[in-house]
């Protein structure tokens, strides 16, 4: 009987990893931040942006949290638990720091929206107190968290590697590395949660779930085409805008989410939306920028 003993020791094991993750990973306390940077200029010519559009993203989190309170009216605790106690107050650290950062290198603050909650967000909110699509929802906000997390994740590595080739050890030693030290924690929880839903939805929820993850995937933060350029310039400086690079990128991002949703389409490397969603973003900071 799968559904009555692997449910509950997949609660289990949740509870537990929300627990470890509050015990073991406080927000980052910032007076341990070093911001010497040798070369100003040179770091902020070739990261500037990445750190504009991570810190936006990062600040945002507070905007996401209300956003949550009206995609999902009635989360099962340890969601609330999770993004009101952990995820939240860790996020909004990673974002007043890198804040810092560009601001100290002579950047405009991030120009963050904390607290419109979108025409989409609510009538989708309303639709959701049906429990059936709560589920439905709710699916869709660990799909979304578990690419958020991953692509946050590997933009961190990457730019902790362009970092140290400048010689800003201070930057990657004391910013970068605590801030990626606690992204795998977040992306753990969302794909454990994805995971035990996915396994109890129905088909006709499961056919939902990909119909609008097919029309409505989005990178984090990138809601007009200004932020979409955001994320291809993000994505030119950490180089990852040749199409293979581009390609690997967005794999690496869906494979999880391949796995749950496209299990039946043999040979899928990657989910269509998520590779495209990506190469526009390219495409349209290079007509920005040729503009
Ligand atoms: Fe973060
Ligand atoms: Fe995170």
């Amino acid at each position: 009987m799968p559904e009555t003993s692997s449910a509950p020791a997949a609660e289990t094991r949740l509870r537990d990893h929300v627990v470890r993750l509050g015990a073991e990973h406080p927000p980052i306390d910032v007076s341990t931040v070093d911001f010497t940077v040798k070369q100003p200029t040179v770091l902020l010519a070739r990261f500037g942006g990445v750190l504009d559009y991570m810190a936006r993203t990062e600040l945002e989190v507070e905007r996401n949290v209300l956003e949550l309170a009206t995609l999902l009216p009635d989360p099962p605790e340890i969601d609330r638990v999770f993004y009101s106690e952990v995820w939240k107050p860790q996020e909004t650290v990673h974002g007043l720091i890198l804040d810092e950062l560009q601001v100290r290198l002579g950047r405009p603050p991030a120009n963050a929206d904390l607290t419109t909650v979108s025409a989409k967000i609510r009538v989708v909110g309303a639709l959701a107190h049906l429990p059936a699509f709560q589920d439905v929802v709710r699916m869709l906000y660990y799909l979304t968290g578990m690419a958020t997390e991953r692509s946050a994740l590997l933009a961190y590595h990457r730019l902790y590697d362009g970092v140290v080739e400048l010689g800003e050890t201070a930057v990657a030693e004391t910013v970068i590395t605590p801030i990626r030290r606690q992204e795998p924690g977040h992306y753990a929880f969302y794909q454990m949660s994805a995971r035990a839903l996915w396994e109890q939805m129905s088909a006709w929820q499961h056919w939902l779930v990909r119909h609008l993850r097919t029309i409505s995937f989005a990178p984090v933060g990138a809601n007009t085409d200004d932020q979409r350029a955001d994320v291809g310039d993000m994505m030119i400086a950490l180089g990852l805008d040749k199409r293979e690079d581009a390609e690997t990128f967005a794999e690496q991002i869906g494979r999880v989410e391949r796995d749950l949703l496209w299990a039946h389409q043999r040979g899928l490397l990657v989910p269509p939306y998520i590779a495209g969603a990506f190469r526009d973003a390219v495409e349209l900071a290079r007509h920005r920028a040729a503009a």
